[in-house]
């Protein structure tokens, strides 16, 4: 550690106190390691500030001192987005303490809610009084409000109601000389210039640290259904998801599941697939409303008598219950950590095309994979109604940390230009942060990187937000 360092965290200590300022190794050490345990950092000290002022006090501190501050939430970033590098060098700048709801408004279904939020306790406060954010993930119950924004997140609802970013309709952020812009006030229309809370939004901390957002809410939904079907193929699950959306408006969620991801899920937790037969592919359809409860069970029960009519699904069960709903939803919501538990950590990358051009391009990139590279397996599992898989390669055997550095950085790469390829993302919902950061700048088109660059430049020149995320 740097006198740079002893003399910021000194400052700060007098300044903000020693619940603000941690460097008792132990508290900070379950911090370094993001939640998959791929990345182990090294940090001189850990910051929780618990207010807005407090923000700005530390990266005042920190820009003068030219101190590196990694801003983390729920730690469960997952391309390494809040983890520190090994230098020991930076200092984790912990949201955590700041989770307060500041307003919630049943009027106009709008609540003010500061970064370190987590998105369960949140929806859990929301319901209370009839609301809901309408975005879910598997880590809600960690990720926290300012990471979901930051990494402008994605999960299982994006097909009706987009990503987080889409929700926000203002934020406080600071910025790196402890600055703060404020667009948190209700206003319908401002139209002074282009929006510039904008680049916090998926911005990964590089350009501001969000300390409250204001989001649109939607009423908790009085009406659920919930599906398990079996079809043949990604093609069929594609024709399936347009029947259903023909049928009706009310489908938000709709997620592709391989038979290879499913049986992890029943090895590793002994969560077992709802339906009886052999089905390659399976998929899980959500649909909520604000009718009376039972109407869309009902509704959703015909449509997919229809599809199977139709030849579209193979069998189909709904969800008798709303505790069924949400076993259906556990075993989707563990297909992570199961795969990883059950197969070995793979290459694993969080793509999209557009929804209608998947099928084709899941099948394309197996057959080429598989073909050049004897030994490989690719399998895909997620959003297929947003049109965001996420693509796991593994050899036959476990995979590896060497293989996932050597043949696996190659498939990697190939997998990425055939990304570039069909128009897709290379991160669709998971962020660049610091797996994908050499990619981007191998593959992001270069007008983009510079104004990146540009941005970092005028906004961060001492480079104290998070650096070696997104930014090549
Ligand atoms: C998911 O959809 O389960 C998450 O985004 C995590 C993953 O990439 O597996
Ligand atoms: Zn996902």
């Amino acid at each position: 550690m740097s006198r740079g360092h002893d003399r910021l965290i000194a400052e700060l200590r007098e300044k903000l106190g020693a619940t603000v300022v941690v460097t008792d190794p132990d508290l900070i050490a379950p911090w370094l390691t993001d939640w998959r345990g791929r990345w182990t950092g090294k940090a001189a000290a850990m910051l929780q500030p618990g207010t807005r002022e407090e923000v700005s006090t530390i990266l005042a501190a920190a820009n003068e001192a030219g101190v590196p501050l990694v801003p983390q939430g729920g730690n469960s970033s997952m391309v390494g987005g809040a983890t520190p590098d090994q230098s020991g060098d930076m200092v984790i700048l912990s949201l955590r303490r700041m989770k307060e709801i500041r307003a919630i408004d049943p009027e106009t279904r709008q609540c003010v809610v500061e970064a370190g939020m987590i998105l369960a306790t949140l929806q859990d406060e929301l319901a209370e009084v009839g609301l809901r954010l309408p975005l879910d993930l598997g880590a809600r119950g960690s990720a926290t409000i300012g990471g979901l924004v930051s990494t402008n997140a994605g999960g299982t609802e994006v097909l009706r109601h987009g990503t987080m970013g889409e929700q926000v309709l203002g934020l406080e952020a600071v910025l790196a000389d402890g600055s703060v812009i404020d667009t948190l006030s209700p206003l319908k229309k401002d139209n002074r210039g282009p929006r510039i809370d904008r680049m916090m939004i998926g911005g990964e901390g590089q350009f501001g640290v969000i300390t409250a957002v204001r989001l649109q809410l939607t009423a908790l939904p009085s009406d659920r259904a919930t599906a398990w079907v079996g079809v043949a193929s990604p093609q069929a699950a594609l024709k399936l998801l347009r029947f259903c959306e023909q049928e009706c408006d009310a489908v938000e969620g709709f997620e592709l599941l391989p038979k290879d991801s499913l049986a992890a899920a029943e090895a590793v937790f002994d969560l077992r697939a709802p339906l009886d037969g052999d089905h390659d592919w399976q998929v899980l359809i959500e649909a909520k409303g604000e009718s009376e409860a039972g109407t869309l069970n009902e509704k959703l029960g015909s449509i997919l008598a229809g599809a199977i009519e139709q030849g579209l699904a193979q069998d189909a069960v709904l969800a008798q219950s709303e505790a069924q709903a949400e076993a259906f939803w556990s075993i989707r919501h563990h297909l992570s950590d199961a795969e990883k538990r059950h197969y070995g950590m793979a290459n694993s990358h969080d793509i999209s095309v557009p929804v209608d051009a998947m099928p084709a391009f899941l099948k394309e990139v197996r057959d080429r994979i598989e073909a050049d590279y004897p030994g490989a397996w690719v399998s895909g599992y997620g959003h297929l109604g947003d049109g965001n898989i996420h693509l796991h390669v593994r050899p036959m055997d476990r995979a590896s940390d060497d293989w996932r550095a050597t043949e696996g950085a190659e498939i990697e790469r190939k997998v990425h230009d055939m990304i570039v390829a069909h128009g897709g993302s290379i991160s669709a919902e998971h962020g660049i942060g610091q797996m994908k950061r050499d990619e981007f700048a191998r593959l992001g088109e270069p007008a983009r990187l510079a104004m990146l660059r540009a941005l970092k430049q005028a906004l961060d020149p001492k480079r104290i937000l998070n650096p070696g995320k997104l930014i090549p």
